[in-house]
């Protein structure tokens, strides 16, 4: 356990199995009484202790980013008496909570209250150390735009646990999404022993530390341009413990080893135009994952893209999966398809 450091750790049940399985976990005293079991789709959420992973084994273990405590005070009681009812319903209902560092989304019809959230995120979470208005991403580099909100200022740099990974990195340097923890495990989970990866957009190992924990991989290329993202892979590797991670810095148009991989990650929402790179850096064949973010309006565009690029390569390729990642914006989804060109 690292210092500081704040885990959620749950297992997502299948309902037919929750009862049987919510049992054991209070007569092991496994269940984490802070929180409360939640459903999310045919599945329930029952919330561990650290320590009892092992007992759940043939379970997916996540890790709670936004977890119904069970006897704290909500946000919305903390706040009844600062926001006049009639902006009440634009108190954020969700943030994020990387380590022990907040994230929320503030609207601007409350932001004059911006601070007051704060102080209310940190009596909710007295193990966080800070918290900041997340305004969003900029440019290519995905550079989190952040304003402090309440605690230390001078807190920026956290771990976050995720499918016993390590995550080290500075909030105000570098972006994590965790609604894309599913998707880091799919991938983690798929390729086969012996599989060369590249992973051309890695940031901070986002997909190629669970590979490397998690999967039989010979060898990831890791390819990464942001030297702030780029420092913290190597931290991410040491804190892992991994030695299969190649870690590279540079413009993955320029860098990705080419025709040596068995399967190209291509982990960046607007990256159409290296298509062509990742089918070079393949084989002869090999499978990519490719994400964008797609206007619900041109839902097929990145499978057109793909098809496209192959084509004028001279290669064939078949689609094999079309999955939504998160929602981006309205209207809008983060997409990832899963191809095999040969
Ligand atoms: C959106 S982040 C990766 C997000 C990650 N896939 C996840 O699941 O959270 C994209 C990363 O690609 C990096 N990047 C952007 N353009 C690049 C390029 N041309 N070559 C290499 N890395 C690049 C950014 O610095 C950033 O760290």
């Amino acid at each position: 356990m690292l210092l500081g450091d704040v885990m959620f750790p749950a297992i997502r049940v299948p309902k037919e199995e929750a009862e049987r399985v919510r049992k054991k976990a209070e007569a092991i005293g496994a269940k984490d009484k802070g929180r409360l079991i939640t459903v999310e789709g045919s599945y329930v959420i029952i919330p561990i202790l650290e320590g009892f992973e092992d007992e759940f084994k043939e379970f997916e273990l996540i890790e709670q980013d936004n977890p119904v405590f069970a006897r704290e005070k909500s946000i919305h009681d903390i706040l009844r008496d600062v926001i006049p009812p009639e902006l009440s319903e634009y108190i954020p209902r969700a943030y994020k909570i990387l380590g022990d560092i907040i994230l929320v989304k503030i609207p601007d019809e409350i932001s004059f209250y911006s601070k007051e959230i704060g102080e209310a995120l940190l009596k909710i979470h007295p193990n966080c150390r800070s918290v900041w208005r997340d305004l969003g991403k900029e440019g290519a580099l995905r550079k989190p735009n952040l304003e402090f909100l309440a605690g230390d200022a001078k807190v920026t740099e956290t771990v976050k646990v995720e499918n016993r990974c390590y995550f080290k990195f500075d909030v105000k340097k570098v972006m994590f999404s965790p609604g894309n923890q599913y998707e880091k495990m799919r991938i983690a989970r798929m390729i086969q022993e012996g599989e060369i990866v590249v992973d051309m957009f890695a940031g901070i190992g986002y997909f190629s530390i669970p590979i490397a924990k998690h999967s039989k991989a010979k060898r990831v290329y890791a390819i990464e341009i942001n030297p702030d993202s780029y420092y913290y892979l190597i931290e991410n590797i040491k804190l892992n413990e991994v030695d299969n991670i190649i870690p590279i810095l540079g413009d993955s148009r320029f860098v990705t080893p080419l025709k040596i991989a068995d399967r190209v990650i291509m982990g960046h929402i607007n990256c159409h135009e290296f298509i062509e790179v990742a089918i070079n850096s393949l084989k002869n064949s090999g499978y990519i994952h490719y994400h964008e973010a797609v206007p619900l309006a041109v839902k097929d565009r990145p499978v057109k893209r793909l098809k496209e690029v192959a084509a004028s390569l001279g290669k064939e390729i078949r689609i094999l999966n079309f999955r939504k990642v998160k929602n981006y914006s309205p209207g809008v989804i983060h997409a990832v398809v899963d191809a095999y060109i040969y």
